[in-house]
């Protein structure tokens, strides 16, 4: 057994279903001096400290003294299997170069296949291992993460076999450029499906694709998908990032998990994605790395969308592994509370994955994934800027 004792706080989601939407997202339930209580892999109860009765056999104490204790994050939307890096590009994005520009000029996206095909599954492999280190010093628990960088068959295996190996969730986005090898989308799409797909199903648990101007088109899309889907992966979009192409209404169509980016979407969208069980997923480091218009969260929320707070951490776009720093953007540019983006990184970034029934909250029977922030309230998540927030994390009731 494993105890976290005397925190000054507890903070979780309310209620036990998900997605969390409208009111529901901003509902946090709060303990004070409070303490969690882990059974191997699963939190056992959560409750004040005077409520604590006394334990018997092995108990390993940590002093909470100070801290509170919110859940382990869950970021649904990573690209975290790439070698090299862009910081040439992002001196020139700094200068005034547009990123759609360096994207079609071969760069951009490109410039990371060349640099992860060039990595070999050794180096993808230490790639992810560094970046999930990142994430978990920021207090994320449990990362999605793509593949994408490789786009030829071993590279795309490789980053999905390390992905997993590290203890992510992998998702095969075989469709996120068209590599120079092929002199179209429709070529490249029909060798991916046919020589890729049928291993990466057996590693990956969902599909993703870029609906994108330069990237793919709504056909493309839905032929990539549609395989997708009949090979057993679930589905994600990338978006409405840059320009609105049909990827709501196909994602809604296809029973997509969700569509992220959304930085284009404009009231249509926002309202057919509220009456629809795919989940929006909010990536303002994104939009805030490109200097690119923010999703319409706020709209989306109070529409009764199911909304999601992830980091999209990537080498090009959104080189930002904290998702504390997603959720003071959520904040301060998103409007929305400190509470819903606890929900939105939590709860529903778990829903997002399929696991909402084992992650997302501080309860009984959820898996014992904790974070032990330094600061004397919970919303300091949203309120401290890139501080130095976390103290301390617990997975699966353990300490990494
Ligand atoms: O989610 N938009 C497409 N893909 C990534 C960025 C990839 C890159 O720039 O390397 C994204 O923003
Ligand atoms: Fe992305």
């Amino acid at each position: 057994m494993l105890l976290v004792r005397d925190l000054t706080r507890v903070a979780t989601p309310s209620g036990t279903h998900a997605p969390l939407r409208g009111g529901d997202l901003g509902a946090v339930d709060v303990i004070e001096d409070a303490y969690v209580l882990c059974d191997g892999d699963t939190i056992a109860r959560v409750g004040r400290m005077r409520d604590l009765a006394r334990l018997d056999g092995d108990v390993i104490e940590i002093d909470g003294r100070g801290r509170c204790a919110v859940p382990g994050l869950v970021d649904c939307h990573t690209h975290a299997a790439f070698g090299g890096d862009r910081v040439d590009e992002f001196s020139l994005r700094a200068a005034g170069a547009r990123y759609e520009e360096l994207h079609a000029s071969g760069g951009g996206i490109l410039s990371t296949v060349r640099a992860t095909r060039g990595a070999g599954e050794d180096g993808l492999r230490a790639a992810v291992e560094l970046h999930r280190g990142w994430m978990r010093r920021h207090g994320t628990t449990t990362f999605e993460s793509k593949s994408g960088y490789g786009l030829d068959h071993d590279t795309e295996l490789a980053s999905l076999r390390a992905i997993g190996d590290a203890g992510g969730v992998p998702t095969w986005l075989g469709a996120h450029a068209v590599p120079p090898e092929f002199d179209d989308g429709d070529a490249y799409l029909g060798f991916a499906l046919a020589e890729v797909l049928p291993e990466a199903a057996q590693i990956a648990e969902a599909a993703d694709v870029f609906l994108e101007h330069g990237a793919f088109d709504v056909a493309q899309a839905r032929r990539y998908l549609e395989a997708c889907r009949d090979a057993g992966l679930a589905l994600r979009m990338h978006g409405d990032q840059f320009t609105e192409m049909g990827a709501i209404p196909l994602a809604i169509e296809l029973g997509a998990r969700s569509v992220d980016h959304l930085e284009a979407t404009g009231a249509e969208g926002v309202r057919a994605l509220a009456q629809s069980d795919v989940t929006g997923v909010l990536l303002p480091a994104s939009a805030l790395f490109l200097g690119r218009p923010m999703p319409p969260a706020r709209a989306l929320v109070d529409a009764g969308a199911a909304v999601a707070l992830a980091t999209d951490f990537n080498p090009g776009s959104a080189f930002c592994e904290s998702l504390p720093i997603c959720c003071s953007l959520a904040a301060t540019q998103l409007k929305l509370s400190p509470a819903e983006a606890l929900a939105a990184c939590t709860v529903n970034t778990a829903h997002v994955l399929g696991r909402a029934g084992r992650l997302g909250r501080l309860a009984p029977g959820y898996r014992a994934d904790i974070v032990l922030l330094d600061a004397p309230d919970w919303r300091y998540l949203a309120y401290h800027l890139g501080g130095d927030l976390v103290a301390q994390v617990v997975i699966g009731g353990e300490l990494p």
